[in-house]
């Protein structure tokens, strides 16, 4: 039997494409939902009632419910729905023939879910940062003559985009670790390669500490970059 050590060593490169896998859907996501973000951010603070009631529709839903049953949703709902579009496409146009039986590959479920997810969180991560900003910046801008779209623009968004910053790394060290939850769709990140390693040493304790230490060590990693980026780009805005 190989001592602690030699099994995680042995373990290592396996994990570390585990590590990979989880670092590429969570960057992949986090992107996707800093995109969705700028329009549900920007959503929810609009005049026009229609958006806001949207994207409000969307963040509420998003946040309220368990990131667990979004992937089910996307990964095992929607194939039947698919399929059923599918038929009544074949039978009532002549479309097709479609006969391979609907399913989405886990990481497209995986991404889909994660950046629906994360864009929710960002929304309100862009719209708490764009109501930080003292409304003197913008009556300043607007006393100068600009108009509220370029004040927006040069003087809001500039100070805001500053702010988020933090917020916006906590979103991805939390995304980071939620992918842990892709386990579920079999998708193979760095804890279902872990489970994986265990089904044939039966050595859960070493190899599940060796698991949280790669989290940990991506998620520290992440936390001082987002700390040194900061402090590169001075909030406070002082020189
Ligand atoms: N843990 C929460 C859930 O299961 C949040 C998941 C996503 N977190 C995030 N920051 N995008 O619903």
């Amino acid at each position: 039997m190989p001592t602690s050590l030699e099994l995680i060593i042995q373990s290592l490169p396996f994990l570390l494409t585990g590590v990979l896998q989880t670092l590429k859907v969570t960057l992949i996501a986090v992107a996707i939902g800093c995109i969705l973000g700028l329009f549900g951010g920007m959503g929810r603070l609009s005049k026009n009632r229609f958006l806001r009631g949207l994207a409000t529709c969307y963040v509420d839903f998003v946040r309220g419910t368990p990131l667990l049953v979004q992937l089910f949703i996307v990964y095992f709902g929607l194939p039947p729905v698919i399929q059923e579009f599918k038929i009544f496409l074949a039978t009532s146009f002549a479309l097709g023939p479609f006969t391979s039986t609907s399913h989405i590959p886990p990481f497209v479920a995986a991404v889909a879910a994660c950046s629906i997810n994360s864009g929710a969180y960002v929304s309100e991560i862009f719209r708490a940062g764009i109501q930080s900003i003292e409304k003197g910046q913008q009556e300043a801008a607007l006393s100068l003559g600009m108009t509220p779209k370029q004040a927006m623009r040069h003087i809001i968004l500039p100070q805001a985009f500053r702010r988020v910053i933090p917020p916006l790394g906590n979103e991805f060290i939390a995304m980071l670790k939620d992918t842990s939850l892709l386990i579920c769709i079999g998708y193979a990140e760095l804890t279902r390669q872990g489970q994986l390693i265990i089904g044939t040493t039966f050595r859960p304790f070493e190899i599940w500490f060796a698991v949280a230490f790669l989290y940990l060590i991506m998620t520290l990693s992440i936390s001082r970059l987002v700390d040194y980026t900061e402090k590169r780009l001075d909030t406070n805005g002082n020189h």
